[in-house]
């Protein structure tokens, strides 16, 4: 089935919905993991909206990616429980060690790296989700090993 008639049939699913583009959107995200910018067109026509009305709710909500993310999710909790407890500095040992910027993936396409805010984890912070599962009190060393398990 190519890009645009998957679109076109995710938009028939919602057209009818309040606001139809967020349903849109979300449904996207749930059937092909990401928002292909070759998908934004397709949007624009079948919602009646403008190109750039639609580019620019995919880029205003981070969770809306547009490249299709790694093997691996690493999400790491920046709410105010995990920072007080060095969430900070663990997204920098992250970012360091896997060589990306939030929101990004290796060039091997292993590991996506992503912040999240609250995982419901807050007394066992700093929280980090690897795909679904939760691990709490993750030090730089404990997310090491976590990456090499996931790599
Ligand atoms: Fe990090 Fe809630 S603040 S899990």
């Amino acid at each position: 089935q190519s890009l645009e008639n998957r679109v076109r049939s995710v938009v028939a699913r919602h057209r009818d919905d309040r606001g139809a583009l967020m349903p849109v959107l979300h449904g996207l995200m749930e059937e092909m993991g990401h928002i292909d910018p070759a998908a934004i067109p397709v949007l624009a026509e079948e919602l009646n909206l403008s190109r750039a009305d639609v580019h620019g709710v995919v880029t205003f909500y981070h969770d809306f990616r547009q490249s299709p993310p790694g093997r691996t999710t690493v999400r790491i909790c920046r709410a105010e429980a995990c920072q007080s407890v060095g969430a900070a500095g663990l997204v920098e040992h992250a970012k360091d060690r896997l060589g990306v910027g939030l929101g990004e993936t290796t060039p091997d396409g292993a590991v996506t790296l992503e912040q999240v805010f609250c995982l419901g984890n807050c007394a066992l912070g700093p929280a980090v989700q690897v795909d679904d599962r939760l691990y709490g009190r993750v030090g730089p060393q404990d997310l090491d090993r976590l990456l090499e398990v996931s790599a």
